[in-house]
């Protein structure tokens, strides 16, 4: 049935042997039933059996080719003595291995000196080389080199974990998993774990005698890339260099599709390995479940696998749209974002968070997933509404009133060029606004990606403005709510003394000259604001944070706020309004012309 053609054996260091073994096999092997199933069996068998007679254990899986003539190609085996002494003899034996299955370092700091075992998995067995007097530095080494994923330590004493807390801080650092363990029963039990776990992220810790204990230290990074020509540009690399031949769906919003449909299959056809694609309805009442589960079911009829990776062009709506389907299709897939509103741009795209309206509520449904990239492309905004370039200033006043007063003061300066050229010129400024907002996004972000902590200066204009948005229907949209919003917080801090009355004034005036809204014929009334402040209050664990300025670039939170403090806040909002001119309608109040009430 086969053959043995060839045994080579390769000297690797003294007394350290990596042997393979060819063999002719039959077409019976790519068999689905029985006599495929007996034969991979039976190589098995003969795999282990070569391996035992050189000493070792087999350790590399075969190397198989069955032609589509169905002539049979050839078995390699390769294997190893049982025990390697040495660092080299370790990675020299790890190197050959696949790489992929050397991923796990099994430290044993219980011993003295510690000894450190490399756990390779084979086919059939965990297989375990020791390495004595091991230090610290050396095993990071190994760790990094080895690109090693998972490491079991275990401690000597539950109470004196200094040196193993020490080696799993380095690790970690390394981007390693660590399992801490402290007894030989659970040594053996997390090293259990951690095969039947190890392609899973996360840390498998196992502390005290009852208690399992799971720590994550995933790395998270991913970059913001701007393009330099348009981003389906022939020319333009930034999308290829990421998905490479990755298998990609594109899940683009509908007015996108229309304007961008043919540059996009063009660019596809090209460059890309694409499945296809989604069309989504970017409107908020259409970032629902529902669309969601298009994606998701388009994916599978598209036989989309774990590698592939969803493509999101479009506004905000889309990027959640997609971000969510992303996260749950296969349990996670990859996911890239390619914004095309201002919003997009300097905000959605900076983070990792997504969210679907559900249950009468706003982003009430979705996912913390990082994003393998996103590519950024202010060109699409030539295209954009001027209403929706405003939307995104009300994002971008958001970070600056809290954290920049420079970012304020130029927008102040070049908002209204920037609005009425789609945000192209003067081009300097629109680059140097762009980057300074998407940094102060990105550095609020970044120590905070899970909301860990939950007083977030980002939070600014978003604690009344899901309620405004509801409230109307989604007629005021995202962007306008959070101009609305940040109007309110900051005029109730000005009513509390926490800011100066000026700084309202200020983000009044800049607010309408950038078509931003100040007040709305539907604002909610004080009692649904303070049903809204209950609801963030229970998003945030019991705890309000209420950010508003206490002067321009800075903030603090509030932790407690009453309906009075809400409706002066309107009556503020609505006698600036009313002074204006603006048609306002107070929602005490008939709607009219605050020229015939001032
Ligand atoms: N996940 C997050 O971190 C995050 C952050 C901020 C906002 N959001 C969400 O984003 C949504 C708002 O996003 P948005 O303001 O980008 O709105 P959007 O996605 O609704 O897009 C606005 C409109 O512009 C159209 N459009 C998009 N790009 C275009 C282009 N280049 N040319 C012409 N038309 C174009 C869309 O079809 C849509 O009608 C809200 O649901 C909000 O909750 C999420
Ligand atoms: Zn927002």
């Amino acid at each position: 049935m086969q053959e043995l053609t060839a045994v080579v054996a390769e000297k690797i260091e003294a007394g350290c042997w990596s042997v393979s073994v060819r063999a002719e096999v039959s077409e019976r092997w790519r068999m689905p039933d029985e006599s495929g199933i007996s034969l991979r069996c039976e190589l098995m068998n003969l795999a282990s059996g070569l391996a035992k007679e050189y000493g070792g254990v087999f350790l590399r899986s075969f190397v198989f080719m069955v032609d589509d003539t169905g002539s049979s190609g050839p078995l390699q085996v390769t294997c190893y003595p049982h025990t390697v002494h040495t660092m080299t003899g370790t990675l020299a034996l790890a190197h050959t291995a696949d790489r992929s299955w050397a991923n796990f370092l099994v430290l044993d700091l219980a011993r003295t000196p510690s000894a450190a075992s490399l756990a390779i998995r084979t086919n059939d067995c965990l297989v375990e080389q020791r390495i004595e007097n091991c230090e610290p530095g050396a095993i990071v080494e190994l760790a990094r080199t080895l690109k090693i994923r998972h490491c079991i330590i275990r401690c000597a004493n539950v109470n004196d974990r200094l040196e193993e807390e020490l080696c799993a801080e380095i690790l970690r650092r390394e981007g390693v998993d660590i399992v801490l363990c402290d007894s030989s029963a659970h040594f053996a039990g997390a090293r259990r774990f951690a095969q039947a776990l190890e392609d899973d992220d996360g840390v498998f810790g196992i502390s005290g005698e009852d208690a399992i204990r799971l720590n994550t230290a995933r790395p998270i990074s991913y970059e913001i890339r701007r393009t330099t020509r348009p981003a389906f540009d022939l020319e333009e690399k930034a999308l290829v260099n990421v998905l490479g031949e990755r298998p990609v769906l594109f899940v683009l919003d509908h007015v996108i599709s229309m304007l961008y449909g043919e540059d996009i299959h063009r660019y596809a056809s090209r460059h890309l390995h694409s499945y296809g694609e989604v069309v989504v309805m970017g409107r908020e009442t259409d970032k629902t479940w529902p669309q969601v589960e298009r994606i998701c079911e388009t994916a599978s009829a598209a036989g989309l696998g774990r590698h592939g990776i969803l493509v999101a062009v479009g506004g905000g709506i889309t990027l959640d749209l997609a971000g969510t389907a992303a996260s749950l299709f296969r349990r996670g897939i990859g996911y890239l974002r390619v914004p095309t509103t201002l919003v997009g741009l300097v905000d959605v795209a900076v983070g990792i968070k997504h969210g679907i309206n559900a249950f009468g509520r706003k982003n009430i449904l979705g996912s913390f997933y990082p994003p393998l990239a996103s590519v950024s492309d202010y060109s699409f905004l030539r295209t954009l509404p001027v209403a929706e370039i405003a939307c995104g200033f009300a994002e971008i006043i958001k970070v600056a009133l809290v954290r920049d007063e420079k970012l304020l003061e130029q927008i102040e300066q070049y908002g209204v060029q920037l609005i009425q050229s789609h945000f192209q010129a003067p081009p300097a400024a629109a680059r140097e606004i762009a980057l300074r907002a998407e940094l102060l996004m990105m550095e609020e972000l970044a120590h905070n990606l899970f909301e860990s902590s939950l007083a977030r200066l980002v939070d600014f204009g978003h604690t009344f403005s899901p309620a405004i948005e509801t409230a109307t229907g989604y007629r005021i949209t995202h962007g306008e709510s959070v101009a609305l919003d940040s109007l309110l917080s900051t005029a109730i801090a000005a009513n509390k003394g926490i800011c100066e009355r000026d700084l309202v004034h200020r983000l009044f005036n800049l607010l309408r000259h950038l078509q931003l809204p100040v007040w709305d014929r539907e604002m909610p009334s004080a009692e649904t604001l303070c049903v809204a402040i209950q609801d963030a209050r229970r998003h945030r664990a019991g705890v309000l944070n209420l950010v508003v300025p206490s002067a321009a670039g800075a903030a603090v939170f509030l932790q407690d706020i009453g309906r009075e403090d809400i409706q002066r806040g309107l009556d503020t909002m609505y006698e600036l309004a009313s002074k204006a001119l603006l048609p306002v309608h107070h929602p005490r109040r008939e709607p009219r012309y605050a020229s015939a009430c001032v």
